[in-house]
């Protein structure tokens, strides 16, 4: 059997259209227009590229992008004095700081400061704490780009075994919580769990996000499972030449997708969905900022 691959780059054009329709309604019948303020500090390569991506995503979707980018030498009373104008600014509507900080800054301290309302990376403690007790809340990304995926080639995920290999407070945990939204039966797998790969076996839906190039093989995933791969690794490759490197996932894609039912690729499969949902969780906060039922689609 050779596995169905779930179109990550497809998908998100999708969600992203669907932002734009939502956006283009928004200004037609209430004239408001969303706006997402993304906040760099420091000079990382990786965060400068991403910055840039998200603002021309945000653009693209007729949204206002607002950047500040800080020097490395910023201290955390100005970062914190930048989100506090930011959340009193009514033509702001979602904040996201750029992760990670420098480190002489207390990331908790600098999240836990951005408006919960605001917050489009559902990092802020609130909606951590809402997300487990189900009441409404923005969703971290990844997750929920996650679950869209799920959702849109599942149907209905209840009852489903579902295994999460990773734990952290961005992916893992979040994924788990809206997993078990969806009445499937949840195990978190880590780096101490025993018996990860029958663990694994036993799963109707495999989510790997623990950032260890191609770990999960075809011998740890149920004929006819899906597999949602979050890992984004860059390894060598000298077979393309020397120095040359790819990317892969946390799921060896070769050996999984011969078993797996269906399968997100790497790269094409979650990536071009954070950014995606980051610019849905946008409209989202835009929406109930402002009275308004958050559009069909484009929420956990
Ligand atoms: N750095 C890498 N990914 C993310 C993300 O999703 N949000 C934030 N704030 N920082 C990141």
């Amino acid at each position: 059997m050779s596995a169905q691959i779930i179109d990550g780059k497809a998908f998100a054009a999708s969600v992203r259209a669907k932002v734009g329709d939502a956006v283009a309604a928004m200004k037609a019948d209430h004239d408001i227009t969303p706006g997402l303020a993304v906040v760099l500090v420091g000079e990382d390569p990786a965060s400068e590229v991403y910055v840039r991506n998200k603002g021309r995503q945000t653009l693209e979707a007729g949204m206002k992008s607002f950047e500040h980018k800080l020097p490395a030498d910023t201290s955390e009373a100005d970062l914190l004095a930048l989100v506090a104008r930011l959340n009193a600014d009514r033509s702001v509507h979602g904040i996201l700081v750029q992760l990670p900080l420098p480190a002489h800054m207390n990331e908790d301290l600098v999240v836990n400061a951005i408006d919960p309302a605001k917050d489009v990376d559902g990092f802020h403690i609130s909606n951590v704490g809402r997300l487990a007790t189900g009441q409404s809340a923005m969703v971290p990304c990844t997750p929920l780009g996650c679950l869209m995926m799920l959702r849109d080639h599942l149907g209905s995920l209840s009852g489903l075994n579902a295994v999460v290999v990773g734990r952290s407070n961005i992916v893992g945990k979040p994924m788990a919580q809206l997993l078990l939204r969806d009445s499937c039966t949840v195990t978190i797998a880590h780096s101490r769990t025993k018996n990860i790969e029958a663990l694994c076996r036993n799963a109707d839906i495999v989510v790997a996000a623990v950032g260890r190039p191609e770990m999960i093989s075809d011998d740890w995933i149920k004929p006819g499972a899906t597999v949602i791969d979050v890992g984004i690794n860059r390894i060598d490759a000298p077979e393309k030449g020397e120095g040359k490197t790819r990317l892969v996932g946390d799921v060896d894609f070769q050996s999984v997708s011969q078993v797996a039912g269906a399968i997100t690729p790497v790269p094409g499969g979650v990536g071009p969905m954070t950014i995606a949902c980051l610019l849905a969780n946008t409209v989202t906060a835009c929406a109930r900022a402002n009275g308004l039922n958050a559009p069909e689609g484009l929420t956990a």
